[in-house]
């Protein structure tokens, strides 16, 4: 291996003197070759800017951009215009459920199996995100605990009511499948639908993004785009016409 100082730098300029020439160097190695040239993740994740930019500019150049999660979670929930019932796939920590529950008049159904995502997703194991003890939410949210094909059958025969908003925090494509088989028919025109990680991450175009949009291929869906965020994953569409819709 050729010595740093061999290389052909200006850190290794001679005239330099020994602590300005070790602090640039050290800043050089950590922050030049650790964090940016060496890691793939950067690369990774602009490769995903880049096609999410890509994805914007051909789909919702329109729409309204928040570069504060709670600010978009705010006005997704300001665009809800029907009557229905109030879900969350992925309740988690419970951190968004404390953004939303308190802006809504009647319960807020937060469906977890608490146990954390069962399938390795985007440099998170099996498991990751599994909480010791229900979060504390405010009074009007009711859990429904455990994996969604288990809670979701017996929950839609107790409650016939149409989707007026629905968070989609759950990750994975197999859960977000599960999500839209059931309630595909529950999505009323006007209903809102937020996804939490939609894209702007490594292989977006594989999970929550993958699962609406297959679902939208059969069922003839038609949505608009409504927000987006430009600092995570975040994308808010209102449903305009749902074939599938029972109401
Ligand atoms: C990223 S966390 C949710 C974060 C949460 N909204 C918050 O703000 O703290 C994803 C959650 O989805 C849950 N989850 C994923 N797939 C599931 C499934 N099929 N059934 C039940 N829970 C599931 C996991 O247990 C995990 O708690």
């Amino acid at each position: 291996m050729v010595p740093y100082a061999a290389l052909d730098c200006p850190f290794s300029s001679e005239s330099m003197p020994l602590f300005k020439r070790t602090l640039s160097e050290f800043i050089f190695r950590r922050f030049m070759l650790k964090h940016h040239a060496s890691n793939l993740l950067v690369d990774m994740n602009l490769e995903a800017k880049q096609q999410t930019l890509d994805y914007i500019k051909a789909k919702m150049i329109d729409a309204p951009f928040f570069e504060k999660h709670p600010a978009l979670v705010d006005y997704t929930l300001g665009q809800v215009r029907k009557e229905g019932l109030y879900l969350e796939f992925g309740v988690g920590r419970g951190k968004s459920m404390r953004w939303i529950a308190p802006q809504v008049d009647g319960t807020v159904y937060g469906f977890d199996s608490f146990d954390g995502i069962q399938e390795y997703w985007n440099g998170n194991p099996v498991g990751a995100f599994a909480q010791k003890k229900l979060p504390k939410v405010p009074d009007n949210v009711e859990f429904q605990v455990g994996y969604f094909d288990a809670t979701l059958p017996g929950f839609l025969e107790k409650h016939t009511d149409p989707v007026a908003f629905l968070h989609v925090d759950c990750d994975l494509y197999s859960s977000t499948v599960t999500i839209f088989d059931a309630l595909g028919s529950r999505l009323q025109p006007g209903a809102i639908v937020l996804f939490d990680e939609y894209y702007n991450f490594h292989r977006w175009q594989e999970h929550e993004f993958k699962a609406f949009q297959e679902f939208v291929e059969r069922s003839g869906l038609r949505y608009e785009y409504i927000c987006f965020s430009v600092t995570g994953q975040q994308v808010a569409v209102r449903i305009l016409e749902n074939p599938d819709y029972a109401g």
